[in-house]
């Protein structure tokens, strides 16, 4: 691993994210808008002439563009101007071994979510990261907006008093129809192989799950799931409804589904207190509802002194999910540099990772089982903890 950072950007690579994947333009353009941080090298596809086409789309050479993964740690170790992390942008079921040779080559990790496929595994990495100098943090992107970083504030200020409950929706629609067949996005989402044991809950239910920890400041200590593939022989589920219980006995309610209709990406958080409610939604990002036990209701639309979101988007001026992905790899390159106060606060890391992989085989465990609360507790963890 390189140290001599200084006066210089971050060298990226990336592994998945090439033609006709969804997410690795928005790493690309997140990490560059954010901080400046050059993509210089990768494996973009599985297939070597995609690959070489997207290395090109994305402007790098094509001497970078590598066959695998390995291939690519070791060739960037022996350059002078080598890779300083790596962006992960993969189906599942390859985070967990690009993350590995990427702590093995000392190159820190901005790793796409879920952290992987499996509980079992998210361990493993967590084991393979402790002690070590290798950073890693997880692109839950909707954490990185300014106003759900500022409604996190407001709940953590007692500005809604003590919460009660928490809704928090993920409704998309593009999974409707049995796609499988035909549309490699959809085909790896609905392969336990690739995807995990969670569909819908492992997609976007994993993101709905963490805004409800992050923005009420209470973990989940229960659940009790009904998950189901809804669209007839679908191995995974695509609809996922879960009630949660959190640790100072607050209710929740979970509702995701990729089956919806109408829908695009209708994320959105309604968090309720004895002194008040906040609400937020996707398709108002720049808003925040504010509602007061005296009847008034506000549009936030500034953030409160003192929080800092290190965004180079502007409120208001955000563009989809480029914005919040700007903050991370903001977050991120400061940490790399030595700033690593804001992993695990506001910027996922590992801890993050496996909790969203327990709530992910819980909710697969408690759906099989179907009788009645399941205990959510992070392996490691004594209860105690769990409840702190
Ligand atoms: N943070 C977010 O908001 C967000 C949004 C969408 C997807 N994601 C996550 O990002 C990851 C990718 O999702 P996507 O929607 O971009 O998937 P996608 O199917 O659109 O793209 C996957 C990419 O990975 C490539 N790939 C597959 N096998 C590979 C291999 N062996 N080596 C190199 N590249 C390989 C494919 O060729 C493709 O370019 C998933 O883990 C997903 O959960 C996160």
């Amino acid at each position: 691993m390189t140290t001599d950072l200084q006066g210089r950007p971050l060298r990226m690579a990336m592994v998945g994210g090439g033609q006709g994947s969804f997410i690795g333009p928005v790493h690309k353009m997140g990490a560059s808008i954010g901080a400046g941080i050059e993509l210089v090298a990768g494996v973009f596809n599985g297939d070597r002439e995609r690959s070489l086409a997207s290395a090109r789309n994305f402007g790098v050479s094509a001497d970078r563009c590598y066959a695998d993964a390995a291939e690519m740690f070791a060739a960037e170790a022996a350059r002078e101007d080598g890779i300083d992390m790596v962006a992960i942008a993969t189906p599942n079921h390859l985070h967990l071994p690009i993350a590995l040779a990427a702590i093995e080559a000392g190159v820190h990790i901005m790793s796409d979510k879920p952290a992987t496929a499996t509980l079992a595994e998210a361990l493993r990495l967590r084991d393979a990261l402790a002690g070590g100098d290798v950073l890693y943090a997880l692109t839950y992107s909707y954490s990185a907006y300014p106003m759900i970083r500022e409604a996190r504030a407001r709940v953590a200020a007692g500005a809604i008093g003590t919460v009660r409950k928490v809704v928090v929706t993920y409704h998309q629609g593009w999974m409707s129809k049995p796609l499988e067949a035909g549309d490699p996005r959809a085909a790896w989402r609905t392969d336990p192989g690739k995807s995990g044991v969670g569909g819908a809950s492992a997609d976007i239910g994993v993101h709905a799950f963490h805004l409800a920890e992050f923005v009420s400041g209470q973990r989940v200590t229960e659940l009790v799931a009904d998950a189901r593939g809804l669209v007839p022989g679908r191995a995974l589920d695509d609809d996922c409804n879960v009630l949660l219980r959190f640790a100072e006995g607050q209710a929740g309610v979970l509702v995701v589904s990729q089956v919806a209709f109408g829908e695009g990406n209708g994320i959105s958080i309604k968090i309720y207190g004895d002194a008040g409610a906040l609400h937020w939604t996707f398709e108002q990002a720049d808003a925040l509802i504010h509602a007061r036990a005296d009847g008034s209701v506000e549009t936030v639309k500034a953030m409160s002194p003192g929080i800092l979101v290190r965004t180079p988007l502007p409120i208001g001026m955000g563009v989809g999910l480029i914005a919040p992905f700007a903050v991370l790899y903001r977050d991120f390159d400061a940490a790399i540099r030595g700033d690593t106060t804001r992993i695990g606060t506001v910027l996922p890391g590992i801890e993050e990772g496996v909790r969203g992989m327990c709530f992910i085989e819980r909710v697969a465990q408690n759906n099989a089982a179907g009788n009645g609360w399941s205990v959510l507790e992070t392996p490691g963890e004594t209860a105690k903890e769990v409840a702190a």
